[in-house]
């Protein structure tokens, strides 16, 4: 049997007290060792409230720590990459919170870091350990055929604090205030960091992007995002991206191709649900609808995190995945800048 692999977590802010504390509190294969936060506070009440042992206020002090073999870093968009990089050069294995940087320039300096260290880094897009959306990407690779036509939604709702207020235990500690950090140029901060999700999938589900073509409107503080993705492989995606909606959270794809199709619903992050997934297979003429146990996604990403570790297998999304999202990202803000269809790296 082996030891769990002992980590520390940086930042303790509310995508930590909502997914990743609950996530490390379930998981037998990582053991949380020690936390961190530059709100010194924050980390102690955190840390008595998820019976850590460890807490402090420097993230270098926590990079010293030789008995932590690895980081998982949730701090604002802006710190991703100096930590990540503090932390490779510590020695520690990160799993870093997306979008993996603020552009894809300032991320690409990450793969000098990590050249030739053996660590791991994994970018936290936990959608691809959702366990409907894996079953899609199988589906996908040995049923679909060509993807030809596809659609994607992601419809933030305005009522998210609704749903945090039906999660037991109380899911936010109500010091922690919702800083709205990198919030100063919403159009910015909303596409990135929900497109860090959707075109990540994209990319997980159908492939590389070759061109994309996008629209933006503020519609009563409704931004508003349509276009068009020219997969590499060739097929094309529609989508649309919304923040943020009086309606339903909503999220998912439908994809057709030359054998079947596929329709995915993904429900709010934090329910912890798996994605519902139906399948059609045009030989057989047949629909399949998966129904899945332990579908806590965070979980689910920190095991394949300890196993790519552990096992030296690649991470999933990776280094590369997390500067291709925001290669797509750029190119989406690009589009809408100059009205011009744009050629994208990823
Ligand atoms: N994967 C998901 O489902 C998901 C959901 C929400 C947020 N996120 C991502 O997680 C990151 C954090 O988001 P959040 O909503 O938790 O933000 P937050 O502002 O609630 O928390 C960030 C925390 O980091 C701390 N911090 C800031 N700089 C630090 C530093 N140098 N060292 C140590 N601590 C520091 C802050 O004091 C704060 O407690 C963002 O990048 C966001 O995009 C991911």
């Amino acid at each position: 049997v082996r030891p769990p692999l002992r980590l520390g977590l940086i930042g303790c802010g509310r995508v930590s007290q909502l997914a990743h504390l609950p996530a490390l509190a379930k998981t037998t294969s990582v053991t949380l060792v020690a936390i961190c936060d530059s709100d010194r506070r924050r980390a102690e009440r955190v840390a008595r409230r998820f019976s850590v042992e460890r807490s402090s206020s420097d993230p270098d002090a926590l990079l010293a720590d030789d008995r932590i073999d690895a980081v998982i870093i949730a701090v604002p968009d802006r710190m991703h990459v100096p930590l990540t990089e503090r932390a490779l050069s510590a020695g520690k294995h990160v799993l870093v919170e997306k979008p993996l940087g603020l552009t894809a320039e300032e991320s690409s300096g990450l793969r000098a870091a990590l050249a030739g260290t053996g660590l791991k880094l994994q970018v936290a897009a936990m959608k691809r350990h959702d366990p409907g959306v894996e079953y899609a990407k199988k589906y996908v690779c040995d049923q679909l055929g060509q993807a030809v036509s596809c659609h994607a939604w992601y419809r933030a709702s305005s009522f998210k604090a609704d749903w945090h207020a039906t999660m037991a235990p109380k899911p936010i500690d109500p010091e922690t205030p919702d800083h709205g950090e990198g919030k100063t140029d919403p159009e910015r901060y909303y596409l990135a960091t929900h497109g860090a999700h959707l075109f990540d999938e994209i990319r997980f589900l159908l492939g590389g992007v070759s061109h994309v073509t996008a629209r933006y409107e503020l519609t009563e503080g409704i931004h508003v995002w349509h276009g068009i993705i020219e997969l590499a492989a060739g097929g094309l995606v529609h989508f649309e991206l919304v923040v943020s909606l009086p309606a339903p959270w909503a999220e998912g794809f439908t994809v057709y191709g030359s054998r079947g199709n596929l329709s995915i619903d993904t429900h709010f992050p934090f329910l912890l649900r798996a994605s519902d997934v139906r399948a059609f297979n045009a030989e057989q003429r047949e629909w399949a609808e998966p129904v899945f146990g332990d579908t806590d996604p965070y979980k689910r990403q920190l095991d394949a995190f300890a196993r790519a570790i552990v096992d030296d297998l690649p991470t999933c999304p990776d280094l590369e995945d997390g500067i291709a999202a925001l290669d797509v990202i750029e190119a989406v803000a690009q589009s809408v800048h100059t009205g011009q269809r744009v050629s994208v790296n990823g």
